[in-house]
């Protein structure tokens, strides 16, 4: 059987840091408020110049480099994103042409913070029934863009940058051995929509608008979603906890990532945290983490990597695959 091997990943951040002690500046907030509830230590903020598509193209590219390919080898580009640089066209159209691509198709996808999970599956979808022989995944955001800066409930919690990754055909034999996405869990429920959205967009309000959360109620439904999708993703492979070399979260929030570990049963030394130096990404978490970890030798060619992610919507799904 066809499988979608990840053959190469790359990553983007916007030049400007900014620690929590910066923020103690402008809002009534702590470095140690802000590090015990939430593990953040600091967040990158896009500038004058930096937009989501100059930071996703910049991901995509590193990934092509890292990959030993060209755009000429990719048939499809997916952007998932929730901070698009225009209403429309797609981001991804934006990246296609910022990269010098003008074949094949591109278009966004958009899940919130669940977004790469959802695209990676989208992505493999498209590999297995032959529409695409090698796709440039990206999750690319800025959410500095979209928070109300008064707001310190929300505002210390995200932050910019994009990670992507090429996915590539690749002949398996059809075990759980195979490189490549071995399963998709994907899941989303509308009813929970006002405990975290944007009170803006075009067909509302006609303004991009600001993000308004309930952060308590996220978190009080975070654990269980993010563990029954992953208990799916076991079922589905008839892989186990004890299988997984590396759990690859999103990155909102360190509270949470060691809660649905632990109730995994999967130890803290095989988790990939990042949240300390991105802040929440939104789609752009997984695919920074992703490279991170395979940036400094952490992830390896043959490991059982598993990627989960819940968020607006809400969205919430895993992805299990051989590296
Ligand atoms: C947002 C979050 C960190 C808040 O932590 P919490 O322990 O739930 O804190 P609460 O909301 O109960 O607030 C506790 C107190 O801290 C205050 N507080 C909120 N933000 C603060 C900040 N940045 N600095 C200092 N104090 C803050 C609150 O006003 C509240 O004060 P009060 O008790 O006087 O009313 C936490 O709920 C969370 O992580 N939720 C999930 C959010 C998330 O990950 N969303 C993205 C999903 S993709």
């Amino acid at each position: 059987m066809i499988r979608s091997v990840v053959r190469g990943f790359g990553a983007a951040l916007p030049k400007r840091v900014v620690t929590n002690r910066e923020l103690e500046e402008t809002v009534d907030t702590s470095d140690e408020w802000i590090v015990q509830r939430t593990g953040i230590r600091q967040r990158y903020v896009a500038g004058e110049g930096e937009t989501t598509a100059s930071l996703g193209a910049e991901a995509a590219q590193n990934a092509l480099d890292n990959a030993g390919l060209t755009v000429a080898d990719i048939d499809l580009i997916i952007c998932a994103t929730s901070t698009p640089d225009n209403t429309f066209p797609a981001t991804a159209v934006n990246i296609q042409n910022r990269l010098g691509m003008h074949h094949g198709f591109a278009f966004d996808l958009q899940a919130v913070c669940s977004g790469f999970v959802f695209a990676m599956s989208t992505a493999d979808l498209h590999i297995r029934c032959g529409m695409a022989k090698r796709v440039l995944v990206i999750g690319a955001e800025t959410f500095s863009r979209i928070l109300d800066w008064t707001d310190r409930t929300t505002c210390v919690l995200f932050g910019d940058g994009a990670g992507a990754l090429v996915l590539e055909a690749m002949e398996c034999e059809g075990s759980d051995t195979d490189r490549g996405v071995l399963t998709s869990q994907l899941r989303s429920d509308g009813a929970h929509k006002d405990k975290l959205f944007v009170d803006g967009g075009p067909s509302t309000t006609g303004t991009v608008g600001h993000l308004r959360m309930e952060g308590r109620e996220v978190f009080k439904h975070a654990v269980g979603m993010i563990t029954d999708v992953i208990e799916a993703a076991f079922t589905a492979t008839g892989t186990t906890a004890a299988d997984i070399d590396w759990l690859v979260p999103h990155q909102a929030n360190r509270r949470i990532i060691d809660a649905s570990a632990k109730k995994l049963g999967i130890p803290l030394e095989k988790v990939v945290v990042t949240v300390d130096l991105h802040g929440n990404t939104s789609a752009a978490s997984i695919p920074l983490a992703l490279s991170v970890a395979a940036a400094d030798g952490r992830i390896k060619q043959g490991d059982l990597v598993m990627l989960e992610a819940m968020g607006g919507g809400f969205t919430w799904g895993a992805v299990l695959l051989r590296w």
